[in-house]
Parts: structure tokens; C-alpha cells; sequence
């Protein structure tokens, strides 16, 4: 399926995207039938297959190559360059596995989200699913947010819990929670782009939605 063209509707925010690797959360996103226009996928892996699929649906494919720089500042300075040439009103970190330094992060300040596999803060970082397993946790899932300075934390827009199961590996939780994240990643970038979310004073993600006072998920299932 391709991606709707330029030109539909001249309100439209306009998203760039960011990728490292495989791109399965880009694919759900350019699925997803997203009310912006995506004007570029960005990989610092020129061999990233996620690139691939952005083409497959007609996207502009950029590659800022970390490898070539000497240092992050330079790099992310390449990166911002690449990013502003689009204008974007958004930067979507799906799967960006790189580092951004301080004053990346500031120049898009609330314009940029990213999608981590924890219920976070627990288990920001790396290994997420290892580290949960190994804590012997119940529930464990995913999470899209506000990038501030702080690695894998900022203003919480959605968050998605799976159980975990005793016969769960690393393998097998995360592509439970992955499917969790193909569904509350779009969902968080329509938010955004149909102007539905504020950021309270203290730095807090306000939206009017549904909530459900009643719901819980329990893990396991009581008798
Ligand atoms: C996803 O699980 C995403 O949550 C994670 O990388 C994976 C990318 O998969 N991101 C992070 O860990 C960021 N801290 P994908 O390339 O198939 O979308």
C-alpha cells in the first residue's frame, strides 16, 4: 500500500521518521492510514531493512551515517541538518537506537516521541525483556513518550501491559509486547497530529480521552 501523495491536504502536519534497523514499527505506522504527511525515513544504518520498506511505500529515504562521524555532536548535528530540511512538525523515534545529545533533544523540544519496549521508567535502557524475565515480573510492555534528556524517560503519552507467562523467553515477550507497540504508536502519533494532547506545567501529558477506572489486567489469572 502507498503512502497517501504530498499534495492530499496542505493543513496536514508533516512527520520525519527515524530508524535503525528492522522497521517493524515503521510498517505499522505507514499502515496505519496516519493523518500527516511523512516526508522522510532517516537511518543512521545505510543496511537498516526498514529503509526498504519505506521505499516500498514511496517514502524519501535519507541515511545520516553515525559511523562517519567523530563524535555525537557532529553526527547529530548532521541529523538535525537532514531533519529541518523537511520542516517536519514531528520527529518519530521508531526503533532509533542511537544516543541524542542534550541540545538535539532541545531544539524539538515536545516534537519528538519515541517508542520503548518497558513499562517505563522501569527498564529503560537495553535488554528490556531479559531484564523483566529475570526479574520475575507479571506484566511488562511498552511505552510512547515525550523525548526529554533524560535516556528513555519523558512526558508519558501511552503505554500498552502484556502478562508474562512461565514458559516466556526474551524471543517470545518481546514479539507479544511488539505487537502491543504496532498498536499504541499510531494511536499516539494521530493524538499528536489531530491536536489532542497538551503538556501540563509540570511536564505531565494531558489529554480528554476514555479512560477506564475499571480495567485491570492481572497477571496470572486468578482462580
Ligand atoms: C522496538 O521494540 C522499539 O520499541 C525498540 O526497538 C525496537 C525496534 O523494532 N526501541 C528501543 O529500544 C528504543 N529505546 P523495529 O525496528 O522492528 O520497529
Amino acid at each position: 500500500m502507498k503512502h497517501k501523495p504530498e499534495s492530499v491536504n496542505v493543513s496536514m502536519k508533516s512527520i520525519v521518521i527515524l530508524i535503525s534497523g528492522l522497521g517493524s514499527n515503521l510498517r505499522a505506522l505507514l499502515e496505519s492510514d496516519l493523518p500527516c504527511r511523512i516526508a522522510a525515513v532517516i537511518s543512521n544504518r545505510a543496511a537498516a531493512p526498514g529503509l526498504e520498506i519505506a521505499k516500498q511505500h514511496g517514502i524519501t529515504t535519507r541515511v545520516v551515517a553515525h559511523h562517519s562521524h567523530p563524535d555525537r555532536e557532529s553526527f547529530d548535528t548532521e541529523l538535525a541538518n537532514c531533519i529541518d530540511s523537511y520542516r517536519p512538525d514531528l520527529i518519530v523515534l521508531a526503533g532509533f537506537m542511537r544516543i541524542l545529545t542534550p541540545q538535539f533533544v532541545a531544539r524539538y523540544q515536545n516534537k519528538l516521541i519515541n517508542i520503548h519496549p518497558s513499562l517505563l521508567p522501569a527498564y529503560s535502557g537495553l535488554n528490556t525483556h531479559t531484564r523483566a524475565l529475570r526479574d520475575g515480573v507479571k506484566i511488562h510492555g511498552c511505552t510512547v513518550h515525550f523525548v526529554t534528556g533524560d535516556v528513555d524517560h519523558g512526558p508519558i503519552i501511552i503505554q500498552a501491559a502484556v502478562p508474562v507467562l512461565m514458559d516466556d523467553t526474551p524471543a517470545t515477550l518481546a514479539a507479544r509486547v511488539l505487537y502491543q507497540e504496532h498498536r499504541i504508536f499510531p494511536q499516539a502519533i494521530r493524538w499528536f497530529c489531530n491536536g489532542d494532547i497538551s503538556l501540563s506545567a509540570d511536564g505531565k501529558v494531558l489529554m480528554k480521552r476514555l479512560e477506564q477506572p475499571g480495567c485491570a489486567l492481572i497477571s496470572p489469572e486468578m482462580e
